[in-house]
């Protein structure tokens, strides 16, 4: 395994960590349904490969997911770092979601409880609160981590300029400094390249990549979209999410296979490789344990210059306005 640095912290992270999108015998997404046994196998697994950070979230199979989470890793706790989220809808009272004070207060507590721990090493906004002032929500965030109950803040789905504000507010108040963005990123959506992940690095924030295989769809497994098998999350939620531009994926597939049958790797490995090499944390998500053993050795993959270049130029996408003006404006290099 490899570690990287949280942030701009001293905390070593793995460049690759368990997702438990796919916990819960509820299986209420239909993205899984992974039982207490068989998701402890996965955890245990990931661990020993060397795997330090675990990602949750509080609506993951109606909290259960966390439960899961919680009682597995229960032997190497304090070991690990766990990581979950609040905003989504947790209940059917009106203020059961969101980034409010009233909202984040409980839903801490909540996700202790199911963690079974007295703290999150890592918490994380699951996306911006249109209603709530943003001051409001760091505000409860630092309050819960001058209480102990939290270590590092992080943000997930917000965009560049959430992002900018939300760390801005952060430091003048002298609050702690958000660690980390849990954004979609892969070789079938490149769309945080534009803005996004130049404010990462601005910011010496870490980019934590969910569905890194695009839900399944950068294994390779699918030949017709329109007809996926049972037992798949595309045949069985019939939902391809995330989003992405469908006319590319034939010709990125293409050169997914040509350099996994170069490289003597799945697709899947190569898929996870390139967003490593590009020094991303990966989330990786897994129904099976075949599947995770397939992702955990993503980690050993050496995509060489050109075959990045090769999958970096199948994938491109348009350069945006006013990226390509500043570009163009920036004049004053250093060598004149
Ligand atoms: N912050 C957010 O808003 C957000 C959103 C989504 C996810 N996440 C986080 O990101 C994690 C990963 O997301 P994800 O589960 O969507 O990741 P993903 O890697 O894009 O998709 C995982 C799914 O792809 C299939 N798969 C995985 N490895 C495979 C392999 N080697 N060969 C063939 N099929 C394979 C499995 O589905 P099937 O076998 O069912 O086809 C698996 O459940 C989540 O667990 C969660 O922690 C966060």
């Amino acid at each position: 395994m490899k570690y990287v640095r949280l942030g701009n912290t001293g905390t070593l992270v793995s460049v690759i960590a368990l997702g438990t999108m796919t916990f819960g015998e509820r299986n209420s997404w239909k993205l899984g349904g992974v039982p207490v046994e068989e998701a402890s196998k996965m955890v245990n697994r990931a661990y020993d490969a060397g795997v330090n950070l675990f990602d949750t979230a509080d609506v993951y199979d109606g909290g259960r997911a966390e439960e899961i989470l919680g009682e597995s890793v229960k032997p190497f706790r304090d070991e690990v770092i766990l990581a979950t989220k609040v905003r989504g809808k947790t209940g059917t009272g009106i203020n059961d979601q969101g980034l409010s004070r009233y909202h984040i207060t409980r839903a801490i507590k909540e996700s202790l409880r199911r963690l079974d721990t007295d703290r999150v090493d890592l918490y994380q906004f699951h996306g911006w609160d249109s209603i709530t002032p943003i001051e409001e929500s760091i505000d409860v965030m630092q309050d819960m981590i001058d209480e102990g109950l939290v270590i590092y803040p992080g943000i997930s789905n917000f965009s560049a300029w959430q992002m900018a504000i939300t760390q801005s507010l952060a430091l003048n108040k002298g609050y702690s400094r958000y660690v980390s963005a849990q954004m979609n990123y892969s070789l079938l959506n490149r769309d945080i390249e534009h803005e996004v992940l130049p404010f990462l690095s601005y910011a010496e924030m870490s980019l934590l990549v969910w569905s890194p295989l695009q839900g399944g769809l950068l294994s390779g497994k699918y030949t017709d979209l329109n007809s996926p098998p049972k037992g798949t999350r595309l045949g069985d939620t019939g939902r391809v999410f995330p989003y992405f531009e469908k006319d590319q994926y034939p010709a990125i597939l293409e050169k997914i296979n040509t350099i996994s049958a170069e490289q003597g790797v799945t697709a899947a490995q190569i898929s996870l490789a390139w967003l490593i090499n590009r020094g991303s944390i990966v989330l990786i998500g897994a129904r099976t344990l075949e599947q995770l053993e397939d992702n955990l050795n993503a980690v050993n993959v050496k995509l060489t210059p050109e075959q990045v270049k090769e999958l970096e130029e199948v994938s491109a996408q348009r350069e945006m306005y006013p990226n390509w003006m500043i570009k163009n404006q920036n004049y004053r290099n250093m060598t004149n």
